[in-house]
């Protein structure tokens, strides 16, 4: 059956169908608003228990600051020896309570972003990482980033030895200014959502962005040109050890994140302990090759200076070479001693529970 519209020819099957999809489209565009609104309800929902348990725990914490002076005169008096007992079994179910605290805190979405991300992405952006995927997976994708921008440092140094001209190495510092700004941008965020690097590591990268932007501002004279060989091996080098490095710590993620962050599985955190060992023994030779060749850059460059008049950048990258080299092994031996201490005690702990259970 056909109707006339328009002067054209319609058939009625097929307004009939015409319809039928309109209406399903409507109904579907209605069912995806109420869903939209019911959206929006429990993120409001959402944020004002967000609000009010960030108050329950500013609240909490500032009862248990009250309750440390409490403690203090309640045992400065005469107490008995049950009354010592009992402030004693107090003091450590509220230090217990402490550590809840922190674990609670670290579940709420961040208020405070600090000054250095406030001040480059704005003060009321949120950058909580709420979820622990999300937090790995945020991790995981600093990794790569730094893995795939290390790959093209190496290979524009590959090109600056092949084609010796200034604004190859230009090119590369350029790069090497941004991917460290980029890099303690990442860093920072990683840091207000839990992340436990160290502030050397991101002061190393403040360090190197600075560095990058005073060899950019040297002169192509003879100093630079005598100099230039030896800095591009050693960018090349730390290349190299930034890709190691890249492989040791996706590792640690990776088996963390598997051992679900291993805190409770004593027999698989012994086997991520001699991995993490392992990782590191391999890892720290070339580290350590690493800070020596800072310090003869450091030396180098001292002794350079000299015959370099007027090119400040010679004093000033060999001091920052000197402070970074510094940095670097303090904090690199802080760290190795601190997991062989902590180590022993997992085996120490280890120990004890076997020989509960024999
Ligand atoms: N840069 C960025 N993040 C780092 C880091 C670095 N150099 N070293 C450690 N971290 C991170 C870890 O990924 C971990 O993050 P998480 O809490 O989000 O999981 C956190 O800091 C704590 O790590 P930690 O347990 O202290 O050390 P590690 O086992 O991960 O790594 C080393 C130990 C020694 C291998 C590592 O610190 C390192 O490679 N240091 C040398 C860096 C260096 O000197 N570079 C210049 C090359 S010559």
């Amino acid at each position: 059956v056909t109707v006339e519209c328009a002067g054209r020819r319609i058939s009625l099957r097929t307004m009939d169908t015409l319809r039928k999809e309109c209406g399903s489209v409507v109904d579907e565009f209605t069912r995806l608003e109420s869903s939209l609104s019911s959206y929006i309800n429990k993120r409001n929902e959402l944020s004002k228990t967000t609000e009010s348990l960030h108050k329950a725990v500013k609240q909490e914490r500032g009862q248990l600051t009250g309750l440390a002076a409490t403690f203090k005169s309640t045992e400065s008096g005469d107490l008995s020896v049950e009354e010592k007992e009992e402030c004693a079994a107090l003091r450590s179910k509220i230090s217990d309570l402490r550590a809840r605290i922190e674990h609670i805190q670290q579940e709420l979405p961040v208020t405070n972003s600090g000054f250095y991300l406030s001040l480059i992405l704005g003060s009321n952006l949120n950058v909580s990482l709420v979820s622990a995927v999300e937090k790995m997976k945020y991790k995981q994708e600093y990794e790569t980033f730094k893995y795939k921008v290390t790959v093209a440092i190496l290979v524009l140094v590959l090109l600056s030895y092949l084609f010796p001209w200034r604004v190859m190495d230009s090119i590369s510092n350029f790069l090497m200014v941004w991917y460290y700004c980029t890099l303690t941008i990442r860093e920072s965020i990683l840091r207000v959502n839990g992340s436990k690097i160290k502030g050397w590591w991101v002061m190393h990268h403040y360090l190197s962005c600075v560095f990058c932007g005073v060899v950019l501002t040297w002169r192509d004279g003879e100093c630079y040109r005598e100099f230039r060989p030896q800095f591009l091996l050693f960018i090349f080098y730390i290349g190299c050890v930034q890709m190691m490095q890249h492989q040791y710590q996706t590792g640690c993620l990776r088996r963390l994140h598997s051992l679900g962050q291993g805190h409770e599985m004593d027999i698989t955190m012994e086997g991520f302990s001699a991995w993490m060992f392992a990782g590191l023994t391999f890892l720290l030779p070339f580290l350590c090759i690493g800070y020596i060749f800072q310090l003869a850059n450091a030396y180098v460059l001292y002794e350079l200076y000299p015959k370099c008049e007027g090119e400040w950048q010679v004093p000033a990258l060999s001091i920052l070479f000197f402070i970074i080299a510094i940095g670097n092994i303090s904090t690199t031996g802080l760290v190795i001693v601190r997991k062989f201490r902590r180590s022993n005690a997992d085996v120490a702990r280890l120990l004890r529970v076997r020989m509960k259970s024999e």
